[in-house]
């Protein structure tokens, strides 16, 4: 199958001052959309053509660094964007207690995920995800466009750390791009990832 950029559930613009639209149609427009293209040529006219995008990952991750990168970040950003809201949630529901179970409280949970982002050495990802066993929610960073998916670990949320994610509007500051990311996460889109 021919993979495909996801159009963005939000005007470029509407995540801004956090965000800039110029970021935004980089990160995008440019940065996304040039992992789509080349997993796309990469599996042209193999037997991976015509697999779905976690296929393509569970096939390539022990075997195609390459390649598994590719479709690792196709992976990670459609997941990202999924993740951004450009309205203030908080959550509710059965994440916002799972959250109180296992990290004591919201702001617990959000000091955690923003020490490992701020932490996280190079490129790479923070999620959080729901252990298969048990349930229980978890903070964990990785490297480059290393990927949960298709892992025995549930994503909820992730956020970007690349460079590319914030260097426009914050240079080096990796740290007030983490501290405004709170104001426009999409609870409902991580809730709604718990239930699936
Ligand atoms: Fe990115």
């Amino acid at each position: 199958m021919k993979h495909t950029l996801p159009e963005l559930q939000f005007a470029p613009d509407a995540l801004a001052p956090w965000t800039s639209a110029e970021t935004i149609e980089f990160h995008h427009g440019k940065h996304h959309a040039g992992y789509v293209n080349k997993l796309n040529v990469a599996i042209e006219n193999t037997d991976l053509g015509e697999k779905s995008l976690e296929e393509v990952i569970v096939a390539a991750r022990r075997s195609n660094s390459s390649l598994y990168n590719l479709a690792a970040q196709h992976f990670n950003h459609g997941f990202f964007w999924n993740c951004l809201s450009a309205e203030k949630q908080e959550p509710d529901g059965q994440l916002a207690e799972f959250i109180n179970r296992d990290f004591g409280s919201l702001e617990t949970f959000k000091e955690q995920f923003a020490e490992l982002a701020l932490k996280h050495f190079g490129s790479g990802w923070v999620w959080l995800l729901q252990e298969e066993e048990g349930g229980k929610l978890v903070v964990r960073d990785f490297h480059d466009a290393d990927t949960p998916a298709e892992t025995d670990e549930k994503p909820l949320l992730t956020l970007d750390v690349w460079e590319h994610a914030y260097y426009i509007d914050y240079r080096n500051d990796r740290g007030k791009f983490i501290e405004g990311f709170w104001d426009h996460v999409n609870w409902e889109f991580a809730q709604s990832q718990m239930n699936k």
